[in-house]
């Protein structure tokens, strides 16, 4: 698993080259992380997101973009999410987003199993997407 500080340096890259508008934020204090401005990050091992479209925005977005259709150019390959066969099996997402995948950070590890299906389940149902069989937190916990 990618740590949370390689995420952050991850996401401070992709500022430094456009590539998100929101910023993650974070600031660093003698070396620990300390929740941002705005309370996005509840500590500085957990996201404090209230609902899934939120946490789409602040955390999968800077990859995604806003409308869930991703980069190929560039510095990077951001997939797609929209319009997404691959989003079928509510499980696929989920693991990605738990266990990460190449070039994508396990960043459910900083997420409660309830954050993880809730921005799943969000995914799932927007950009094109209209999967009703939702993802729930006990699915989320098998898969950890
Ligand atoms: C730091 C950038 C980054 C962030 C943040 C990020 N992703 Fe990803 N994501 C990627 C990359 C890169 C891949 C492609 C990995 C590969 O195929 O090698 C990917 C792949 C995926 C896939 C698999 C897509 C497919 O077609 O198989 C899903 C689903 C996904 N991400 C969902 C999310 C969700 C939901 C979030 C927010 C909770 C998120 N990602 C946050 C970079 C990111």
């Amino acid at each position: 698993m990618i740590s949370k500080q390689t995420f952050f340096l991850t996401l401070s890259a992709l500022t430094a080259i456009g590539a998100i508008t929101a910023s993650a934020g974070a600031q660093t204090t003698g070396g620990a992380v300390t929740a941002d401005a705005d309370g996005a990050f509840a500590s500085s091992q957990r996201f404090n997101e209230p609902d899934g479209e939120t946490m789409y925005r602040r955390v999968c977005a800077a990859c995604h973009m806003a409308d869930g259709k991703g980069s190929y150019t560039g510095a990077g390959f951001y997939p797609s999410l929209a319009n997404s066969q691959r989003l079928e099996a509510g499980g696929y997402p989920a693991y990605v987003v738990v266990k990460g995948m190449h070039g994508m950070p396990g960043v459910g590890s900083m997420m409660t199993d309830q954050q993880v299906a809730d921005v799943v389940n969000y995914v799932r149902t927007h950009f094109g997407n209209a999967y009703t069989d939702p993802v729930t937190a006990a699915d989320v916990e098998a898969i950890r």
